[in-house]
């Protein structure tokens, strides 16, 4: 769907995430969000952060499920995807800390591979994501799932592109700064949640946005996967339509 821009896109999104919350609660059940980082989905959590203020949008009975975070890095650190989520959402809202996951960008290197599949499974423990926001990076990933992740892949230690780690150097500073490795959900964790709503904004995602719908599937463009799911969106604004 192609909105007028960013900021109508995004309210769509966080209204929807609003009655599902809604809905779950009167239901005395747990609601299950897949949450992104990156400049995208900063408006949702804004809105969502206004309706918990004026309009008693409580997330006591929310869980949240991050994507994926650099590796190694501090979650102090101003460019760790804890710090994001916490300054941009967690702060400011009722959410149960001990409901907010995101991989850990400090666990030892050789207990990585343990750590990314008990956070596979408390996903399953929970019932599986109930909507999953994402973003897209220029290189076609979705989390940090690059060019070359397989429709199969879970959650995993990855090595980053070159050019998300050239997009990244503007919040580090400079390129050698960025980290080398992340913790990613993979594909097939992604194309596992009931809903996917992913958000492309600006003229510098219109090329990718063209080829994740058009191209041929396949994990030269990981986000090409997301053709396949049941209930998946693109909500894009004008400029990262053009390319359709
Ligand atoms: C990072 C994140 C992705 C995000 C992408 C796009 O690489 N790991 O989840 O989609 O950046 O970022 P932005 O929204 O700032 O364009």
């Amino acid at each position: 769907a192609r909105f007028r821009d960013a900021s109508e896109a995004s309210k769509r999104v966080a209204h929807e995430i609003a009655r599902l919350i809604r809905q779950r609660a009167s239901e005395n059940r747990r609601c299950v969000l897949g949450l992104a980082t990156g400049s995208t989905p900063i408006r949702v959590y804004r809105e969502l952060v206004r309706m918990h203020r004026e309009e008693n949008l409580s997330f006591f009975n929310v869980v949240t499920f991050n994507l994926d975070e650099y590796f190694p890095i501090k979650p102090e650190s101003p460019q760790s995807y804890h710090r994001f989520m916490n300054e941009n959402l967690f702060n400011h809202v009722d959410i149960i800390r001990s409901n907010v996951h995101i991989p850990s960008g400090t666990v030892p290197l050789e207990n990585a591979p343990g750590y990314c599949r008990d956070y596979e499974d408390l996903i399953l423990k929970f019932g599986g994501i109930d909507l999953q926001l994402l973003g897209i990076g220029r290189t076609g990933h979705i989390g940090f799932n690059e060019p070359g992740s397989t429709r199969d892949t879970l959650t995993r230690m990855v090595r980053l592109d070159s050019l998300t780690r050239k997009d990244a150097a503007k919040d580090f500073g400079e390129l050698d700064r960025v980290p080398l490795l992340a913790i990613t959900m993979g594909v097939d964790t992604i194309m596992q949640s009931k809903r996917i709503r992913l958000l492309a904004f600006g003229e510098h995602k219109a090329r990718i946005v063209q080829q994740a719908l058009q191209n041929r599937m396949s994990s030269a463009l990981p986000a090409s996967y997301l053709r396949q799911h049941p209930d998946m969106q693109y909500l894009v604004d004008g400029a990262a339509a053009s390319c359709l």
